[in-house]
């Protein structure tokens, strides 16, 4: 009990946590239900139609109105009902806009009041849609749109309580071109016809931040009974074949923390200037096209995204202080995923790999930032996006697996899926549920557990997990000696490396390798001409450190091709470390920035300094 004591202390607010990223008054009133009807205009870039929300009142304070996050909408006009038949038209304020935040839509209730009508359109600065033009797309034809509303961009494109702590289910009916598909993060029939009218369920309550749409020229692989691939007609038959140990996956994640609860597992190949790795779209994951290396190294994105299906689906992180609760669950689920299907080797070498990009980026963090529990008051939710969430938590379910045993964690972390299952919870609340059923009974291990130091300190623990993987040690070596001068290009141990031993060699290579090593390593290996994103990435980052030009144009394509935000950031940053590297950076940015996806160009205006009078 000294714990449940000690945990009190350490989360003096816990009952009264709000969200510092919304407006919505989910203790007064809460959306349960959201019945989109949609019609999606590519001639003018604008989504215009009626969000019909059902709500609860979660308090006798019948004074409240119900208060919704919205950010660049116009709102037409609001509505409400007691019945869901007939409506009479509501007084409805929208705040001045806040910075990050965007403006309080205030809508008046009586007593009686069931349901809301707000009849809308987005604004040209929404930044959870991106309109690709039919020349940025595979199949150059056809236009696309999707959305991405993870963290806080759901309110840029449905008026809605856009906070995690709040759940809802769904429909749609979404109008589209008659020759595109639309698919949702909902109820997706994979022999749907194209018909330019199209209808989704969501029976599921999930946060606002899953809601997720895309139009475009898509077209159905099989994968398994109840996984598949979308991509354009172009792509979708490398996707299938990068992605046939989907099914296996799903399997594999199901025999460790219970049913898969979501019906099918679906995933959707993006166009390159999709902003992330990938999106957990509930029944749908969004995945970008530079996972497909063609020989399936980088499906661990796909382990990745799947295991959210149970660690951020299921159960949600309630703020986005919470984020570690989504992500580091989700990178141990991950990794257990990639040891079940493809092998112990495998999985430890990612770890490695996780852990050293996680060392490398607490070195220049401040020490606020590298706090599990961390707070983004003030901030945009996308700036807690580091190593920490990610690598940090996952080593601190790693650290409990050492403590307890893995039977022991694998036990607890299906009872907490069942659980908190379609619950949003706060980091206090998965403390007080650990100390309950792991570490109670059991005063030795759970002072060795250090709960309070993993949540709350900066840094790591100094017994913190250091996973080890032999074939990756080799790599570090042959880094080492080779920049030492000890061994030769020729004589690099490198047959048969995979895809993670060429990226530890490179990780592993200092900034500042002697005048020709960088050429030498080029000719015989070919780096600047390999087709793994993430290999390109690490050699095109030490080629600007090294003023290697034969790289050049292939950054150049690098930054023009695709939009991931990890791969851009780094890139541009260590370019604005030179006079001549900024000079390229603001060149090429200038090309690039309209093909970006906004939320990459809000992250590159800031690396870059970007001014819109200036070009
Ligand atoms: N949910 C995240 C992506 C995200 C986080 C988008 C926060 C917006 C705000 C997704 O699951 C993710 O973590 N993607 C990673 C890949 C993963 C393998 C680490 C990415 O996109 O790089
Ligand atoms: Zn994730």
């Amino acid at each position: 009990m000294t714990h449940v004591f000690l945990l009190v202390a350490m989360f003096p607010s816990a009952a009264v946590e709000r969200d510092a990223h919304s407006f919505a008054n989910p203790r007064h009133v809460v959306v349960r239900h959201a019945e989109l009807d949609l019609q999606i205009d590519f001639a003018e870039k604008v989504i215009r139609g009626d969000a019909t929300l059902t709500i609860e009142r979660t308090s006798a304070d019948r004074k409240q109105p119900l208060v919704l996050d919205t950010r660049g909408l116009a709102i037409q006009f609001a509505e409400t009902s007691d019945d869901g038949k007939v409506f009479a038209k509501a007084e409805f304020t929208l705040d001045k806009e806040v910075p990050i935040l965007g403006s309080a839509l205030r809508v008046p209730l009586n007593d009686k009041t069931r349901y809301v009508r707000i009849r809308y359109a987005t604004g040209p600065n929404s930044t959870a849609l991106q309109w690709l033009s039919p020349g940025q797309t595979a199949g150059k034809k056809q236009p696309y749109l999707f959305t991405q509303s993870q963290a806080i961009d759901a309110r840029t494109w449905i008026p809605i309580q856009d906070t995690p702590g709040v759940r809802l289910t769904y429909s749609a009916r979404i109008r589209t071109p008659n020759e595109l598909l639309a698919v949702m993060s909902a109820g997706n029939d994979p022999g749907r016809k194209r018909t330019g009218d199209y209808r989704f369920e969501m029976k599921q309550p999930i946060p606002a931040y899953l809601l997720a749409l895309a139009v475009g020229d898509l077209e159905f692989r099989k994968l398994g009974p109840r996984t598949g691939v979308y991509a354009e007609p172009s792509v979708v038959g490398k996707a299938a074949a990068e992605f046939v140990e989907l099914e296996e996956m799903v399997r594999a994640c199901e025999k460790l923390y219970g049913p898969y609860r979501w019906d099918r597992y679906d995933v959707l190949v993006m166009p390159p200037s999709f902003p992330f790795g990938g999106m957990e779209n509930p029944r749908l994951t969004f995945a970008s096209p530079t996972v497909l290396a063609g020989d399936k190294s980088l499906v661990s994105l796909l382990a990745h995204e799947l295991a959210h299906s149970w660690s951020g689906n299921l159960v949600t992180n309630a703020t986005w202080r919470d984020f570690w609760l989504n992500e580091g669950f989700t990178v141990y689920l991950e990794r257990r995923i990639m040891e079940s299907v493809y092998g112990r080797a495998r999985a430890d070498a990612e770890a490695v790999l996780g852990r050293r990009s996680l060392e490398r980026e607490l070195a220049d963090l401040p020490k606020q930032d590298q706090i599990l529990h961390i707070d983004l008051t003030g901030r945009q939710p996308v700036d807690g996006l580091t190593d920490v969430p990610y690598e940090k938590g996952a080593l601190f379910l790693k650290h409990l697996e050492a403590v307890y045993g893995r039977p022991k964690l694998d036990a607890f972390l299906k009872g907490y899926f069942e659980h908190f299952a379609f619950r949003s919870i706060t980091t206090a609340e998965f403390a007080l549920y650990l100390d309950e059923h792991l570490l109670k009974g059991d005063a030795v291990k759970a002072k060795a557990a250090k709960v309070e130091e993993w949540l709350h300190q900066p840094g790591l623990p100094s017994d913190a997990p250091n996973p080890t993987a032999d074939d990756l040690k080799k790599a570090e070596q042959a880094a080492r000696d080779y920049a030492a001068g000890k061994v030769a290009t020729a004589a690099l141990p490198v047959k048969n490396w995979s895809p993670q031993q060429w990226l530890h060699f490179l990780n592993s290579l200092p900034g500042d390798l002697k005048p020709g090593l960088m050429k030498l390593l080029d000719e015989r290996f070919h780096l600047t001409a390999t087709g793994n994103s993430e290999v390109l990435f690490q050699w095109l980052l030490l080629s600007i450190k090294h003023r290697h030009a034969p790289a050049d144009d292939r950054l150049e394509a690098f930054l023009t091709e695709q939009g991931r935000r990890k791969f851009l950031m780094p890139l541009y940053s260590e370019l604005m470390k030179s006079p001549e590297g900024k000079e390229r950076a603001l060149t090429i940015y200038a090309k690039a920035r309209p093909l970006y996806h906004p939320v990459s160009v809000e992250s590159i205006d800031a690396i870059v300094g970007w001014k819109k009078e200036e070009r």
